[in-house]
């Protein structure tokens, strides 16, 4: 037996997580149909008359035309190609030159949530109705004047998903990736819910004060950050949107978002430019995540130290989204903590590495 470890990875199952997806903001739909490619398949979004997301399967199973290339009359999406009309149910409502619709023109409805500010479709390969009990929950604070808005970017990234849910248990990348160093790291999983708790150094995002984050996902792809830090000696506190959909086992959409408490007493003029140049920190930090996706190999076998965080829960908590409902393991109706003791400092060569702004630019680059 060879004395060096070997990686193994596993052909990707084809399949897509059970779940909420998000899709960026609620606002970028409206009635002009919108396609989307996720999930290994085609997608067309749009607003009805009654103003509600509506989002069907993409392509009309008459003759194959791009749904998006539809329009929309009442609550349903006419085809351009030979006029089928498909209702907000998914069924062909009317065909202009037929005496009969066919039982069979039905396409799939997608359930669809706007919450937040932000717009979600549900994915479930067994077609089960979304569950109560595991919807995003409400962030009371946004809409409520006293928060920015969402600012939101696309990042198109060339790897499996599970690269990135990895990152909630990966303590060890903080020091060297973020030049942040942990001094206290703890997840938590329940159910459906993941949570990452750390408190750390990082000069960029807290000056000389702690940096306190609380992140959380809520399925497998939707996740809130709570973040309380400091720019420029002011205390910022800030919400960080991390939710990615899966346009095929080896790429996803990344959405990064951020929205941060305004500044009181500050003129609007000079809170928005804190605002802007906070996200433009955040941002900067997530960007260096986003290299190592691009260029790493996945592995099965992680070979792990003592003070490396719970990856191999991790992905068994991330499993469960992978699994038909009912053989999800009742292993995570109890919750489960995992403390994460040891403490990662920060490279010397971090702190005097190149700019953040030449890894943001090579990772754009590559995108
Ligand atoms: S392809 Fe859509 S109506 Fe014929
Ligand atoms: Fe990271």
């Amino acid at each position: 037996m060879s004395k060096y470890a070997k990686i193994e990875a596993a052909p990707v199952e084809e399949r897509y997580a059970r779940g909420w997806h998000c899709l960026g903001k609620a606002s970028d739909f409206g009635r002009t149909p919108v396609g989307l490619k996720y999930f290994g398949t085609s997608l067309v979004a749009f607003r009805g008359e009654d103003d509600q997301l509506i989002i069907l399967d993409g392509y009309c199973p008459h003759m194959g035309a791009d749904l998006a290339q539809g329009y929309v009359e009442g609550n349903s999406l006419r085809c351009s190609m030979h006029a089928w009309r498909w209702g907000s149910d998914g069924v062909c409502d009317d065909i202009p030159y037929a005496k009969k619709i066919p039982a069979k023109a039905c396409i799939k409805s997608w359930p669809t949530l706007e919450r937040n500010g932000l717009a979600f479709v549900y994915h479930d390969p067994e077609d089960n109705a979304p569950r109560e009990d595991q919807l995003p929950p409400v962030i009371k604070e946004h809409g409520t004047g006293e928060w920015s808005d969402w600012e939101v970017v696309l990042i198109p990234i060339h790897t499996n998903c599970r690269e990135l849910v990895d990152n909630m248990a990966d303590k060890a990348h903080f020091g060297p990736v973020h030049a942040s160093a942990a001094l206290k790291f703890r997840n938590v999983f329940h159910k459906h819910v993941c949570v990452q708790e750390m408190e750390g150094k990082s000069p960029r995002l807290a000056g000389d004060s702690i940096l306190k984050t609380r992140a959380t996902y809520y399925g497998p792809a939707y996740m809130i950050t709570e973040m309380s830090g400091e720019m420029n000696g002011i205390p910022v506190e800030s919400k960080l949107l991390v939710s990615h959909v899966p346009t095929s086992l080896e790429s996803f959409d990344l959405r990064f978002g951020v929205m941060v408490k305004l500044f009181p007493g500050m003129s609007k003029a000079d809170s928005a430019a804190m605002v802007k140049g906070y996200v433009e920190l955040t941002q900067q930090a997530f960007f260096e995540d986003v290299q190592f996706w691009h260029t790493k190999v996945r592995v099965d076998n992680p070979v792990l130290c003592d003070g490396d965080g719970p990856i191999h829960r991790l992905r068994q908590w991330y499993n469960q989204f992978y699994v038909n409902a009912a053989d999800v393991p009742k292993v995570w109706d109890e919750e489960k903590i995992y403390e994460t003791e040891a403490f990662n400092p920060i490279p010397p060569q971090k702190l005097s590495a190149a700019p953040v702004t030449k890894l943001q630019e090579k990772a754009v680059a590559e995108a």
